[in-house]
């Protein structure tokens, strides 16, 4: 026998080689370094697969049998550590293929009837992902839950609303967490879609035709909670959308939480002061001794542009792909674990991190106060007196330059100092120029009114 015929150096497809493959060339075409993350759901498919096989008699129960235990016994090997991953096996799949052949015997070659390591990578990925995206799940709902519950607290909390990042008009703070809220609200939709879609089994699939054997696709679909099995057998090993689509979603809810960070990191500042955030989620600096560092919110905020780039990875990656399966799709699997991963941690330390902010009420009291957020109210008040809009702009516009000069704010003027710009101004106009008035005045569905903000928050719960 030759060397490259000898057991120890024979791949599963020795058959038809001449000659051993490169040693560089295995390390480089193979995944088992990245692709052993799943191989409890390699497993478990290849149990449902092995039971289907028994069920329609392509299996006898003796060797069904010995596969079953040979799988949970490899399974147990690798949970305790006890498993040897060889680069020359290439993937997961063929490490613990012939794993289950070295210890069960000739039963372990009978595994792989009816099936190709196609629709089994498809399968793995698929059966993965669910896993993960369930452990996301709820994760978000659990920020949900904190931002809901933080902003029911602060329905009454008076902050500066803005636009441009000039203050604007005052909102109430837990307008503010809610409106953080819709946009992670729509990211869990995005999320349950693409779960729904995900659901479906290649298995069956085998390399894309489909295969000779009788198979009951719709067994192994059940046995794997898969809504139903895929609908053609090319598509099946070729579909990556399912990836894309997480990754997408991942790369949405990291723009999200991306945003929420730059306010928690401005807010946070000496400048704002508007929050502050418990020691524990902060670091300090080697050098400069008064620095807390907001480094949870910096660091996610960071951490988006991994999730970019891993959408942009996995599109490019399957761009102009012909069909069916080409071993392109095998760097599928980084890009997708890293932006599980971002997702997921980024989320946590979102959810532990939110019910810890501390709102300085004060702060973001007199920032509302200080920067003429109740113009617009002075000029719907003129309008109110029979004055046309434009013309109200006008005058609300001379009353701030005045009180630029002046350094004073609209509800710190006199009567007779906000008279010299119009004289239809009477007392009652000190009623809207105070945050409370303003944020009370609007007061319908998705306003920043303290009665609205409750009402909203309780919606939202019921959502989550
Ligand atoms: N390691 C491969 C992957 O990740 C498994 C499928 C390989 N199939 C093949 N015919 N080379 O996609």
């Amino acid at each position: 026998m030759s060397d490259n015929n000898s057991d120890k150096n024979k791949s599963l497809w020795g058959g038809r080689f001449q000659e051993k493959t490169d040693a560089f060339v295995q390390r480089f075409t193979a995944s088992e370094s990245f692709d052993r993350r799943f191989y409890e759901q390699d497993i478990r498919g290849s149990i449902a697969h092995a039971t289907m096989l028994n069920q329609t008699a392509v299996l006898n129960d003796e060797d069904f049998e010995s596969i079953v235990q040979g799988l949970k016994d490899i399974q147990a090997d690798i949970e305790a550590g006890n498993f040897e991953w060889s680069v020359e096996l290439e993937d997961v799949h063929m490490n613990i293929e012939a794993a289950l052949t070295a210890k069960i015997g000739n039963a372990g070659k009978k595994l792989h009837t009816g099936r190709s390591r196609n629709d089994q990578v498809a399968t793995d990925v698929k059966l993965w992902l669910r896993d993960e995206i369930d452990i996301i799940v709820a994760e978000l709902k659990r920020l949900q839950t904190g931002l809901v519950d933080l902003a029911e607290a602060n329905a009454e909390t008076i902050m500066p609303g803005f636009t441009h990042l000039q203050t604007a008009q005052p909102v109430t703070f837990g307008h503010h967490l809610l409106a953080w809220n819709e946009m992670l609200q729509r990211d869990a939709g995005r999320l349950s879609d693409c779960r729904k879609r995900l659901n479906q089994s290649p298995l069956g699939a085998a390399a894309l035709a489909g295969t000779t054997y009788p198979i009951e696709r719709k067994r192994t679909a059940d046995l794997l909670g898969f809504d139903a099995p895929t609908n053609n057998s090319l598509d099946s090993v070729s579909d990556r959308d399912f990836a894309i689509e997480f990754c997408a979603f991942a790369a949405t809810c990291l723009m999200h939480l991306s945003r929420m960070s730059e306010e928690l990191v401005l807010w946070t500042s000496s400048q704002f002061q508007f929050i502050d955030l418990p020691d524990r989620f902060c670091t300090g600096s080697s050098i400069m001794p008064q620095k807390k560092n907001p480094d949870v919110p910096e660091l996610v905020r960071g951490k988006s542009s991994r999730t970019f780039g891993n959408l942009m990875t996995m599109l490019t990656l399957m761009k102009s792909q012909p069909l069916a399966y080409n071993k392109d799709n095998q760097e599928d699997k980084e890009p997708l674990f890293d932006s599980v991963d971002t997702v997921r941690d980024c989320l946590r330390a979102f959810a532990d991190m939110v019910p810890a902010i501390v709102p300085n009420k004060v702060a973001m009291y007199e920032a509302a106060k200080s920067g003429f957020s109740t113009a617009t109210d002075l000029a719907d008040y003129l309008v109110r007196k029979g004055v046309a809009f434009r013309d109200a702009h006008e005058i609300v516009g001379s009353a701030v330059a005045f009180g630029v000069e002046h350094k004073k704010d609209l509800s710190e003027m006199s009567l007779a100092e906000l008279q010299q710009f119009g004289e239809m101004i009477s007392e009652d106009v000190f009623e809207v120029l105070t945050l409370e008035g303003s944020v009370a005045a609007r007061n319908h569905v998705g306003g920043t009114a303290p009665e609205q903000v409750k009402a909203a928050a309780q919606r939202a719960r019921e959502a989550i």
